[in-house]
């Protein structure tokens, strides 16, 4: 996502999150917002120091198989990504200083487990060699749901982390079920329904955006409240 996706997604989390996770991911982040470090794991990615995070942010495999089915890229992805930051923050051997880092980096993939297109195809990099105009601009498929679709939009973060589409407590609850496996799989469904919702070098715009910005906000409520319940069983 764009930097106001992952704000967006941090902010619904911080929402959500009960008093103690709070407390220590308060004290972790020395009083920083979820929102404020949402875009750390894009931000490192300049420092050559980093380079073996880059494949963390996202995650291809064929379509017509299951994730955990297939042979785990030895180069890391993003469920192996997320479970790595799991593994650090509970660690009792971990540093300080490493429990914020990947603390960080878990709030950020999260959030990029939930941007279908980090769940779609190797052979076209995940959307990105998939060209396109939109509102007559060049762009490709990846970028225009990492970024076009919310940027565009000229909402803030926390406009766009207010309750919707609104539900009831019993409708998160129901969002929060299942594990990081079962939320790479509705990723890699809708991944496929936005493959096939273009043709390359197709002209997008206004049809495009009111078809699917709904499916945008609903992905990071769902990013957001999954994250509270990642962070909340964490802590
Ligand atoms: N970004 C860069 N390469 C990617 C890929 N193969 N899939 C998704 N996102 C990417
Ligand atoms: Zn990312
Ligand atoms: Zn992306």
């Amino acid at each position: 996502w764009s930097q106001t996706g992952h704000r967006t997604v941090g902010e619904i989390a911080e929402q959500n999150l009960n008093r103690k996770t709070k407390r220590v991911v308060g004290e972790l982040l020395d009083g920083q917002s979820l929102a404020a470090v949402a875009n750390f794991g894009d931000d490192i990615k300049a420092d050559k120091r980093y380079a073996k995070f880059s494949p963390w942010h996202y995650v291809n495999y064929p379509a017509d198989k299951k994730y955990t089915d297939v042979t785990r890229s030895p180069k890391g992805d993003l469920i192996q990504g997320i479970l790595e930051c799991e593994r650090k923050i509970k660690d009792e051997n971990s540093s300080r200083a490493d429990k914020v880092f990947y603390l960080k980096m878990l709030i950020h993939l999260v959030g990029d487990l939930h941007q279908p297109m980090h769940v779609g195809r190797l052979e076209d990099k995940g959307g990105n060699d998939i060209e396109l105009k939109w509102f007559g601009r060049n762009t490709n498929l990846h970028r225009l749901w990492d970024a076009n679709l919310i940027d565009d939009y000229q909402m803030s973060y926390t406009e766009l982390a207010v309750d919707y589409p609104k539900i009831t407590k019993r409708e998160k609850k129901q969002i929060q079920k299942g594990t990081i496996y079962d939320w790479v799989e509705e990723s890699q469904d809708l991944a496929n329904e936005i493959y096939g919702s273009v043709t390359a070098g197709e002209r997008l715009g206004y049809a495009y955006r009111y078809k699917y910005m709904d499916v945008v906000r609903n992905q990071l409520q769902k990013g957001g409240l999954r994250l509270a319940k990642v962070l909340n069983e964490l802590f």
